[in-house]
């Protein structure tokens, strides 16, 4: 396990690029599998998610090339066969990406096996969405020790889907899916993410029929055959902001190159009312403090697209503990996503998790046993200590309390974070920081 030595207290500056989102590539990898054309996906990140689905495609037949310097990924899927069970269970564990392969699968091979899911522990994140939907296409599932096994023997049907609560991945489920059933799929409660319109975007070029229309409805029009792409991948909006909320806890000047304005004004927004400053140009937004250096409290709820993204605020929360006054942060999506602030807490910031909901609504976390609101009192002076990585988010946040503490840290378990930041500790280097992997 590798551990960062950080000597913080120095304002990150700098330029930095982002490449195409982790929540899109990996998915657009498997939208391949729909067509037996090959595909071209650019701007893709050299991340450990690549990686995992790369081994997943490669055990179906799908043949990968990465060209990693330019970010060009070809995907051949013209002889997609069945994998072993014991083959795919080498990847129990590894993301949550491979439960997506399930439509695909069914619609190349009429059946699919998928292993038990990895991902951040963030929350119990089960598949019961993603299960019922596939159900209700026609799909017979059965639960394994070690994951699912999925056939559809008469293929299969489009449907209406109504989601209990906007998930991205049942979302996506949905659509790679319907994409190749027959008939129409009507999925109501729909999560409208950036990158589930790129996917949608991908679909598209592939030959699929998607309306989205108003109040999270969107139609599919099942179609027999769908052809290769050639697409761009947006922009990591998730990653953009991480480094301006680094750039704003630690008094620096980040400029991102590839960063967005369209898939980040939420995030702007509130980056505008703590304190901080950004000038957009055409292809890239450069973050800091506003002239008076001060930073103010704010009170905030993650939520689906348009909302605060749920993976915004962990880094944030870190420049938090430098503004004046209390700010309130209310976590709506997972349960569990203030783990990464007892770290915070030993490098001197006052933070107070709450079972309550805190700041505005209620929402499906109220009234149960989870810490899922946060004060945060500032401003707190941070000193370096030892901490380790608990997730991806929680993890760069860690980093960002190190890098803006006095003194030394050590991070134990940055290696988590390569699986969703390119080129992480080069980036870092970017930037100024004063860090050295042991
Ligand atoms: N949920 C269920 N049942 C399901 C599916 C989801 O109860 O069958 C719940 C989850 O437990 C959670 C909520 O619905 O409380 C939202 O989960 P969602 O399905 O939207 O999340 P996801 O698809 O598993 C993706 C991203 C996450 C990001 C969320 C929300 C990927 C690979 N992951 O997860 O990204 O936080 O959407 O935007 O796209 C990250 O990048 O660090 C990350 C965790």
């Amino acid at each position: 396990m590798s551990v960062l030595r950080v000597n913080g207290g120095r304002p990150l500056h700098g330029e930095i690029t982002v490449r195409g989102a982790k929540n899109l590539v990996p998915k657009a990898m498997v939208a391949s599998l729909l067509s037996a054309e090959t595909s071209q996906l650019a701007s893709v990140p050299d991340i450990r998610d690549v990686e995992v689905v790369t081994k997943l495609l490669n055990l179906h037949g799908v043949e990968v090339d990465f060209n990693k310097s330019v970010g060009v990924l070809t995907l051949r899927p013209a002889e997609v066969h069945a994998a072993s069970v014991e083959e795919v269970d080498q990847h129990a564990g590894s993301s949550r990406i491979p439960i997506l392969l399930c439509g695909p699968l069914l619609h190349r091979l009429g059946k699919a096996v998928i292993p038990n899911l990895g991902g951040c522990d963030i929350g119990g994140r089960p598949i019961d969405f993603h299960i019922a939907t596939l159900r209700k296409f026609g799909a017979e599932v059965e639960k394994l020790p070690h994951g699912i096994e999925l056939r559809a023997p008469n293929g299969l049907e489009g449907t209406k889907v109504e989601l209990p609560y906007p998930s991205v991945g049942a979302t996506e489920q949905t659509l790679l899916t319907a994409v190749r059933a027959r008939g129409i799929t009507e999925l109501r409660g729909a999560a409208v993410e950036p990158e589930i319109m790129d996917l949608v975007a991908v679909l598209q070029k592939m030959g699929a029929i998607i309306s989205v229309d108003t109040d999270r409805v969107i139609r599919v029009e099942g179609v027999e055959e769908l052809r290769g792409f050639n697409h761009v991948a947006l922009p990591d909006r998730i990653e953009a902001a991480s480094w301006a909320s680094a750039a704003l806890a630690t008094g620096g000047d980040i400029t991102v190159r590839g960063a967005r304005q369209a898939d980040m004004m939420t995030f702007l927004n509130v980056f505008r009312k703590v304190g901080g400053d950004f000038d957009i140009t055409e292809d890239a937004i450069r973050f800091r403090r506003g002239s008076d250096g001060d930073l103010r409290s704010i009170v905030l709820e993650t939520n689906v697209h348009p909302g605060f993204m749920t993976d915004w605020q962990q880094p944030l929360v870190v420049a938090l503990t430098q503004a004046e006054g209390l700010s309130i942060v209310h976590e709506t999506v997972y349960e569990n996503r203030f783990g990464f602030t007892e770290a915070l807490r030993r490098m001197g910031a006052k933070i107070q998790v709450y079972r309550e909901c805190l700041g505005g609504l209620q929402c499906r976390f109220g009234a149960r046993n989870f810490y899922h609101s946060a004060v945060i009192s500032g401003p707190t002076p941070l000193t370096g200590a030892d901490i380790d990585v608990p997730d991806l988010r929680g993890g760069f946040s860690h980093v960002v309390a190190a890098l803006a503490a006095s003194g030394v840290s050590h991070v134990s378990g940055v290696d988590i974070i390569n699986r969703g930041y390119e080129n992480f500790m080069e980036k870092l280097v970017a930037l100024d920081a004063d860090v050295e992997l042991q």
